[in-house]
């Protein structure tokens, strides 16, 4: 359950992928959207244990696949607990991953305890996006937030304005549910908006970290950035038995045709007003920049082709018991 590319029709590649990554069984795939589960980072009490879960190890049984009303597909796809993970994570287990390609990518996780004993987890949708240049990435959204500092113990620190990167960043924002936006100078934004996450990773690994990283090419760092939809640290989540819970990611981009298009709309407008004796105050207007192009409304909020079911129960944020 790990999608690798996302492209809508007409535009660039909206996930990052690493020309390195190996795509053999024995390592998770580098780029696109890793799944983290049933822990992110390293195993809390055994480091011998795969970093970030089992979750992209594992191989997943496609459930259905089906149309949907537009240009949209649909796909599930499912994984339970084995006797190979009973002996590493002992818990009764059914994963649903359920992912909708369109105009935006929406990406459902549904995580059940079908067991008679409770359990906690943490999951990260890990979503590498692609940039052209980091110089000229602002990540917007999570400003004024709280975040744990991966890179200095997890001291916990305020996010002053928005995010610019100019250096390794590895930071978990706490109490995240808004929208965030990757903004880059001339280039459509990536708008990312969620449900069932109050937590958000922004992971890029700088020039050393690069470097280290064998799957991982040395200037990656300069064309990627992740932001990560994620139930981390003091979002992990308790299931008790028979209880769900789902977690969700829509991403969508300002669409480049749309915009000139939108534009076009303003410009016609315009002549429209001029020609009711507007004329002076639009010319005005205008030379002030008003066709900048800005994401239609639509894109920012359409997440009806992936409504979770309606039978969802959320679980317990972990410190809310
Ligand atoms: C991020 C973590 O989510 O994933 C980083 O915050 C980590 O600490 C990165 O380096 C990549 O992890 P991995 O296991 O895919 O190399």
């Amino acid at each position: 359950a790990h999608v690798v590319h996302f492209q809508p029709r007409g535009q660039d590649p909206v996930l990052w992928m690493s020309s390195e990554s190996r795509f053999d069984d024995a390592q998770p795939i580098r780029g696109g959207v890793p799944l983290c589960w049933p822990w992110f980072g390293a195993h809390p009490a055994d480091s011998s244990l795969p970093q970030h879960g089992l979750a992209r190890l594992a191989n997943w049984e496609v459930a259905k696949t089906s149309q949907m009303t537009g240009d949209t597909t649909e796909l599930i796809m499912r994984w339970g607990d084995s006797a190979a993970t009973q002996q590493v994570w002992p818990h009764a287990f059914e994963l649903l991953m359920r992912v909708c390609f369109g105009e935006e990518l929406t990406l459902e996780l549904t995580i059940s305890n079908p067991g008679d004993k409770a359990f906690e987890c943490a999951t990260a949708l890990h979503t590498y996006f692609a940039v052209e240049n980091i110089a000229d990435v602002t990540i917007v959204g999570l400003a004024g937030r709280r975040f744990m500092d991966q890179l200095d113990n997890d001291t916990v620190k305020i996010q002053s304005g928005s995010i610019r990167i100019g250096q390794e960043v590895d930071r978990v924002y706490l109490d995240t549910e808004d929208e965030v936006v990757i903004e880059e100078t001339g280039r459509p934004a990536i708008h990312i908006s969620k449900t069932g996450s109050k937590s958000t990773v922004v992971w890029n690994p700088w020039i050393a970290k690069s470097q280290r990283m064998e799957d991982f090419p040395d200037l990656g760092y300069q064309t990627m950035v992740c932001v990560e939809t994620t139930n981390a640290e003091t979002d992990t989540r308790v299931l008790e038995p028979s209880q769900s819970h789902g977690i969700r990611q829509l991403v969508s981009r300002a669409h480049p045709y749309r915009c000139s298009q939108l534009a076009r709309r303003r410009q016609r407008l315009e002549s429209i007003k001029q020609g009711r004796g507007g004329r002076q105050r639009s010319r005005q207007r205008n030379s002030r920049g008003s066709s900048e192009c800005r994401t239609p409304r639509s894109a920012r909020t359409n997440i009806a082709c992936c409504n979770a079911p309606a039978t969802l129960r959320s679980a317990s944020p972990r410190n809310s018991a």
